[in-house]
C-alpha cells in the first residue's frame, strides 16, 4: 500500500457528505483550468449521477461508459483506460450508472471480509503518475465510493455552501478523513472552498472562515469563494462548457471563470508548499 500511496501523490478528493454543494462544478471548472495552464490532469467520476459529463459535455458521446470502465478497473484489476484528451491535456474516467454496481461489487466484497476500500486506490496508482494532477469527483453519500476516494487521496477538497449547516459538513468530513488514516496516513485536507456565496455576503464568508479554521486549522479555508451565478451554471450545462469557455455569455461568466483561475493557482500553492515540507522532512530523516 505504502508504493500506492506514493504514486497516488497528487490525487485530490473533491467531497462533502453534504449535496449540492458544487462538488462536481470545482471538479470539472478546476481540472480544466489546470489543463488549461499546462499541467496534465486527470477527472475522474465516482458519482453514479455522472454529472461531470453534462459540464464537460461528453454526455451519451463515445467517451460515456456511465462507468463501465471503473467498475471493471475497480473489481478486476484491469487497468483503467481514460478518456484522452476531453480538454487538451484533460483525460477523463466517466461515471455514471454502472457504479452503482461498483458500490455493490465493493458493499458484497466488504461482507465477505477484506479490505475493499483500498482497491480504488489501486486502480489508480496504475496510472496516476501520467498526470499532474488527478481530481476525484465523489458522490454526496457516505459509503463504499466516497470511502474509496478518500483512501486513494492525498487531498481533499471540502466546498461548503453558505447555510446554517455547512459547517456540520466540515465536520462529519474532518471526521471521515480521521477514520481512513490507518490506510491513508498522508491524507489532509487541502482546503476549503466557500461556493455559491454572494459577493456582499462578506459577514457570512468571514463566520464560515472562522468556522473552518476552529474545525481544520489555520489556513485551511482557500481565500478563493465561488461566487453565485445561477445562469453561468445552467448555460454551463446545456451547453456542456466550464465557466471559463463561456467567455461573456452570460457576462457573469467571467467572474466566475475568474474565481476558478485563482482557486487553481492556490491549489497549487499549498501542493507545493507540502512538497516542499515533505521533501525538507525526509531529507533530515
Ligand atoms: N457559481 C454558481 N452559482 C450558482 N449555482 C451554481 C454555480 N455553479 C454551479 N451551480 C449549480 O449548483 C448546483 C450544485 O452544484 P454541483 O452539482 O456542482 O454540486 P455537487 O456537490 O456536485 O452536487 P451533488 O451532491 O448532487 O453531486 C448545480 O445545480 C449547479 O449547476
Ligand atoms: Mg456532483
Amino acid at each position: 500500500m505504502t508504493e500506492v500511496l506514493e504514486r497516488n501523490r497528487r490525487v485530490i478528493a473533491v467531497a462533502n457528505v453534504k449535496g449540492g454543494v458544487g462538488k462536481t462544478s470545482i471538479t470539472a471548472n478546476l481540472a480544466a483550468e489546470l489543463a488549461a495552464g499546462g499541467y496534465k490532469v486527470l477527472a475522474v467520476d465516482l458519482d453514479p449521477q455522472g454529472n461531470l459529463r453534462n459540464i464537460l459535455g461528453y454526455r451519451d458521446s463515445d467517451i460515456d461508459d456511465a462507468g463501465e470502465g471503473l467498475l471493471r478497473s475497480v473489481t478486476s484489476g484491469d487497468e483503467l483506460h481514460p478518456a484522452k484528451n476531453v480538454r487538451e491535456r484533460l483525460d477523463v474516467v466517466a461515471g455514471g450508472i454502472r457504479s452503482k454496481d461498483l458500490q455493490r461489487e465493493l458493499q458484497r466484497a466488504a461482507m465477505d471480509g477484506g479490505d475493499v476500500t483500498t482497491k480504488l486506490a489501486t486502480s489508480l496508482a496504475q496510472i496516476s503518475h501520467r498526470y499532474d494532477i488527478v481530481l476525484l469527483d465523489t458522490p454526496p453519500s457516505p459509503g463504499m465510493l466516497q470511502t474509496s476516494a478518500l483512501v486513494a487521496a492525498r487531498y481533499v477538497i471540502i466546498p461548503v455552501e453558505a447555510d446554517e449547516d455547512s459547517l456540520d459538513g466540515v465536520e462529519t468530513m474532518a471526521g471521515e478523513i480521521r477514520a481512513v488514516r490507518s490506510r491513508n496516513p498522508l491524507i489532509s485536507p487541502l482546503g476549503v472552498v466557500r461556493f455559491r456565496m454572494r459577493q456582499q455576503a462578506t459577514r457570512a464568508q468571514a463566520e464560515i472562515a472562522e468556522g473552518i479554521t476552529e474545525l481544520l486549522g489555520e489556513g485551511v479555508a482557500f481565500d478563493t469563494i465561488v461566487r453565485d451565478a445561477h445562469s453561468v451554471a445552467r448555460i454551463g450545462k446545456s451547453q456542456g462548457k466550464i465557466a471559463r469557455e463561456l467567455g461573456t455569455n452570460p457576462p457573469s461568466a467571467a467572474g466566475v471563470a475568474a474565481d476558478y483561475h485563482h482557486l487553481s493557482r492556490e491549489v497549487l500553492t499549498v501542493i507545493q508548499a507540502n512538497e516542499e515540507q515533505l521533501a525538507q522532512k525526509e531529507a533530515q530523516a
